[in-house]
């Protein structure tokens, strides 16, 4: 058999005939040491640039579309366009931890996360669409942050990179609590989606406390609020 047959060798005829083949076969087989970079590339490609797909029905589509009076709208679109940030950021953590960690059942926990925060993407950016609002400009800068800094505490150690989830879990609940007070009234869709992300979001944070936490010293958690203040800051105008 050759390839100009059209049909693969099996790997007898491989070591027979085709040298190259056997080597390309064998690389295809093994890991190679870029892979989880290159997947981690792939990530950020599609977080950024790509429209996301959520495996669940977003929970605005439940409810029906209030109708919002232009200055309501224009604060819906700036809240949602920073959930949205808070969502491009949860990509890059869970991603980079994934990607730095050497622990497989750890890294298959944080990817499962990961797709669950693909659903939250989703939902945010679609209730952007509806709101006629814009991503944030910033969002290669925001994922860039957050890349570096899960990828930073997950070369520390496994519980840190965990106890850098809860800790950013918590104050994203936190913070989608208060968007919860500020959101119109008359916003159902959003709060629907806001609402939902928050339970989630307590739950991630309790999924990682259980997997072995550390708690973060009190000058990190300080840190952690004061970036998230600049980011969220930034996020509501641009
Ligand atoms: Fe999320
Ligand atoms: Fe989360």
């Amino acid at each position: 058999m050759h390839p100009s047959d059209g049909a693969l060798p099996n790997a007898h005829c491989c070591f027979l005939f085709q040298n190259e083949i056997c080597v390309s076969r064998l690389l295809i087989r093994k890991n190679h040491p870029l892979d989880p970079w290159l997947s981690a590339a792939d990530v950020a490609l599609r977080t950024l640039f790509a429209t996301p797909l959520a495996a669940e029905a977003s929970p605005a589509a439940a409810v029906t579309e209030g109708a919002l009076q232009p200055e309501e709208r224009r604060l819906s679109g700036a809240l949602m366009r920073v959930n949205h940030v808070g969502e491009v950021c949860a990509q890059a953590l869970y991603t980079a931890q994934a990607t730095v960690t050497r622990d497989t059942g750890l890294r298959e926990h944080l990817r499962e996360a990961a797709r669950e925060e693909t659903d939250h993407l989703a939902w945010t950016r679609a209730r952007l669409d509806a709101l006629g609002a814009r991503p944030s400009v910033f969002n290669p800068l925001w994922y860039a942050g957050a890349f570096a800094l899960g990828a930073v505490t997950a070369s520390v150690s496994d519980r840190v990179s965990l106890g850098f989830v809860v800790e950013t879990e918590n104050q994203v609940s936190a913070h989608l609590g208060s968007h919860l007070q500020r959101l119109p009234a008359d916003d159902l869709a959003s709060r629907a989606v806001v609402g939902r992300m928050k339970a989630d979001e307590e739950r991630h944070a309790a999924q990682a406390r259980a997997a072995g936490a550390l708690e973060l010293p009190f000058a990190a958690r300080a840190l952690m609020r004061a970036a998230a203040r600049v980011m969220t800051g930034t996020a509501h105008h641009f």
